[in-house]
């Protein structure tokens, strides 16, 4: 699924990009939303970037995952605008260049934009396989009645796939945003 995806060539990714926007500008979540974690495209990921900008012209703040130090896999958000001065984190993968003291935890966000290489229409998702959504996510996953922040992966339409087994630590999606459209995940 990862080759299926770093083969969509540059112009076959602009325009999912821009499917994906209207797809999710249509979405009654976005509109009340005004924390939105989503997160720089690479490896052939569908592309948020476009939704980000039109989120900072409606006011909206936008952050994009910052790795966190320490030997767990976890990941927090930093502020990210057209401006932000940018790094590569050890796996290669741009971040904002911004203090952990300043970036923040999942539990604060809205709504979180996520990449995933395949899903199922139950939202369970494959990343990739390092464990970092998942294990950043289980708390905000496990409060019942908390504020907790709408998940809804991103993906192009052709990594939807029958069924995926789910492991016990995987966090299910609230719902899938394509660019063919929305799908709100079936239990
Ligand atoms: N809450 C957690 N605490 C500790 N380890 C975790 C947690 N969640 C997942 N992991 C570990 O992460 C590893 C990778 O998990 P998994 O294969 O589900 O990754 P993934 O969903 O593809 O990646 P990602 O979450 O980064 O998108 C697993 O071996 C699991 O032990
Ligand atoms: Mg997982």
């Amino acid at each position: 699924m990862r080759a299926l995806r770093r083969s969509v060539t540059p112009s076959e990714q602009h325009l999912a990009a821009i499917s994906l926007s209207r797809n999710i500008l249509k979405l009654q979540v976005f509109s009340g939303t005004r924390k939105i974690g989503a997160y720089l495209a690479s490896d052939g990921e569908i592309d948020p970037l476009y939704i980000m900008i039109e989120s900072i012209n409606r006011g909206k703040k936008c952050y994009v995952p910052v790795l966190a130090p320490g030997q767990k896999p976890r990941i927090r958000f930093g502020s990210f605008s057209m401006r932000s001065e940018m790094c590569f984190n050890q796996f290669g993968i741009l971040e904002p260049f911004v203090s952990q003291r300043s970036c923040v935890e999942p539990s604060k966000l809205d709504l979180i934009l996520l990449p995933l290489v395949a899903f199922d229409l139950t939202g369970c998702r494959i990343g990739m396989g390092g464990g970092y959504y998942d294990a950043s996510l289980a708390a905000v996953a496990s409060r019942k009645y908390w504020h907790k922040p709408r998940l809804l992966g991103l993906a192009h339409e052709f990594q939807r796939v029958e069924k995926l087994a789910a492991d016990e630590w995987d966090i299910p999606l609230d719902g899938i945003v394509t660019n063919r459209g929305f799908y709100e995940a079936k239990s």
